[in-house]
Order: structure tokens, then sequence, then C-alpha cells
């Protein structure tokens, strides 16, 4: 298949300020003169952020990394997630239609989106708000049939089901992904027949579905009004960037200049990485037990026993955390390192200690995505 860029094109394309501070961050993940190398994050965030991956994004990042525009085209239009062309407003289906699948009925899938969405493949609906393709192996090959949809995998497809989710997502839903027959994960459908006494985890769902669900962010798109997903290397841009979070996308710039590459010096992501303070801990919960932690957006059942391991029990606890402590927490939570500020838990924190709901507690307490 032939992958051009769209003959409509938008004049413009600038990174929210949100979306700049992450992208920049990146770039300081690589070393002095390899700069270049943060051009699949850069061009993905950029899709995120858009929906497709439109020329003057192109053109935008390689600006950033200071390439020619061909070389950031070559990576573009080489690799297929890179979508080249408009996709639906509220999601683009990519079912896979490779062997397995393809046994299974995946050319079943495939008739509903034609059916449902439209004709062909890359065309988006008449209402604009879905588009269709057909993928190579996504490696679910043991829930097959499947397809992508946004960030998750919907598996154990039917193509009735494939039509339900289809007019879910249309009606302002985000069905549950993974397997839609009733399997936890990959496990025979008649139960287990060896490795009886496992025990499948804590979370209603399995691991990849649990934290999709605990993300919550399957169709949506980034548009710089979420929490800044930064990583620790990149706390230097965290203060300004929170702040611009719920500004409008900055400018775009003028194409005719070349500026040079936005990457921070490799030191300045030195500088920026501590161990912190360690901020006040408890011994046990206090009168009344701890808070669920869970409603906070990041953790789950394994953090946040983690958390109280530590001495962590409760919102207020969290709330009061200073930059120095959120180093502290970011760099010694093991095997969750950077957790703290990426999902931004002192704001959220903050405000369940108010008493107060945040958008994801909502969430969390309504779909009980987590086993009493
Ligand atoms: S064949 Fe469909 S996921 Fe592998």
């Amino acid at each position: 298949m032939l992958r051009r860029l769209h003959p409509e094109q938008p004049d413009t394309f600038a990174f929210t300020p949100a979306n700049q501070a992450w992208a920049e961050a990146q770039i300081t993940k690589y070393p002095e003169g390899r700069q270049a190398s943060a051009i699949i994050p850069l061009l993905w965030r950029a899709q995120e952020q858009e929906g497709w991956l439109t020329r003057p994004a192109i053109e935008a990042v390689a600006d950033m990394l200071d390439l020619a525009y061909i070389r950031a085209l070559e990576v573009a239009s080489f690799y297929f997630m890179f979508q080249l062309q408009p996709v639906g407003s509220v999601a683009h289906i990519q079912v896979c239609g490779t062997t397995s699948c393809m046994i299974c009925g995946a050319e079943d899938l495939v008739a509903v989106c034609k059916n449902k969405i439209a004709a062909t493949a890359h065309q988006l609906s008449s209402d604009g708000k879905f588009s269709w393709e057909e993928v190579e192996c996504l490696g679910s090959c043991a829930n097959a049939p499947m397809a992508q949809i946004g960030k998750d995998y919907y598996e154990d497809l039917t193509a009735a089901r494939m039509g339900e989710i289809i007019d879910e997502l249309a009606a302002g839903k985000v069905p549950t992904p993974g397997p839609q027959n009733g399997r936890y994960a990959s496990e025979p459908l008649s139960g287990l027949t060896s490795l009886k006494d496992f025990d499948s985890g804590h979370t209603k769902y399995n691991a990849s579905v649990q934290l999709a669900a605990d993300i919550g962010d399957t169709v949506k798109r980034i548009d710089g009004t979420e929490v800044p997903l930064l990583a620790p290397w990149g706390k230097a841009n965290a203060a300004s960037d929170t702040d611009n979070v719920n500004k409008k996308p900055a400018p775009a710039k003028a194409k005719s200049t070349k500026p040079k590459p936005a990457a921070a010096k490799p030191e300045a992501a030195s500088d920026s990485v501590s161990t912190g303070t360690e901020p006040a801990l408890l011994s046990k919960a206090r009168e009344g037990g701890a808070d669920d932690l869970k409603l906070i957006k990041g953790v789950g059942p394994k953090l946040e026993g983690v958390l109280n391991g530590i001495g962590v029990f409760h919102y207020d606890q969290i709330a009061a955390w200073n930059d120095d402590e959120i180093a502290w927490a970011d760099q010694n939570l093991v095997g969750f390192k950077g957790r703290v500020s990426r999902d931004n838990w002192v704001t959220q924190a903050q405000a369940l200690a108010r008493g107060e709901e945040t958008e994801f507690s909502q969430r969390a307490k309504k779909d009980d995505i987590y086993k009493e």
C-alpha cells in the first residue's frame, strides 16, 4: 500500500503547551547530538494530539529535532502506526486480519466495519466519527479475532459484539477492553487445565485491561488539558507546564525559519534528578482507617500496598508533599518510579482530602474497577 500525505492539509501545527513541555522532556533522554532519536515519540504525540499526522506536524517535529523534513517524512510514511489521513473523531478501528484472526472471523469484523462505518478502509463514516483499517498481527493471536480501538485491544470478538462496541462508542461510552467473551486473559474458555491454584490477581480485570481501565484514555485525545505526563528527568519543565495546562495551544512557528533544536542540555536532565526529602510517614493508619488510595489515578492495589508499607495511608499526607518530597516518592517507589509526578498525585489527593471527587475517582467508583 502506498503511504502518501493526504491531499488536504491544515496550514499550521503547534503542540499544546503541555505537549510541548512533554516533547522537550523526551528530547533530553538522548545524548547530545542524538536528539533526532526522539522522532518517533514526538510524531506519536503529535498524532495523539491531532488524531492523525499532518504535514505541518511532521515539519514541526523535524524543526524541533533539526532534521530535514524528508527525514521526518521517511519515518512517518514508513510506520503504519502513523495515520497519514484524517481518522474518525471518536475512534479509528484497526482490525487484525492476519492468520489467527482471519481463521477465527476477522473477515466478519471487517464486514461490520464496512457496514457500519464506511465501505473502504481509511474512509470516514458519514458523521465523521469513525474510520477503520485492516492491520497485520497485533500480537494478541491467542485472543483472536481482535481489534485495536484507540489505545486498547478488544479481543475474542464476534461480529455481533463488534457492532455493539461501535454503537456504544457512538453513544459516548467506552466499552471495557480485553476479552469480550468472559475470559480473564488467554486461558482456555472452558477454564484452567493447569496452574489451577494460580490466583489470577487482586484486580477485576487482567493486568492490561486493568491498566486501561485505570488510565481511562482508550479513545481520548491528548489535547493539552490533561495532567501533564512529565518524566522525572523533565521536572525542570513541570512548573511552567502545569501553569499552561489549560491554555490554548501556542501559536505555530513561522515556517520560513529553521529554529534551533529545542533539546535541553543533558546536564539539565541530570540536575533535575534528585532523591529529594522523605515526607512525614505514619506507622499505621489513623483511627477510622486508611483512605482508599486507589481513588488516586495511577494507584492500583499493588501500589496502594507499597504506599501503606512505607507509611502512607491518607490523602492529606500526599496532598501536603512539596517538590522535594514528590522527588523522593518518585525515586523511592520501587517499580513505580516517576508515578507521582506522572499522574499528579498531589493535586488529586488535595481534592480527595477536601472531600471532593476527581474525574477518575468518580469513574473508579462507578465502574468498580477494583475488586473489593
Ligand atoms: S493474528 Fe491477529 S493478533 Fe495475531
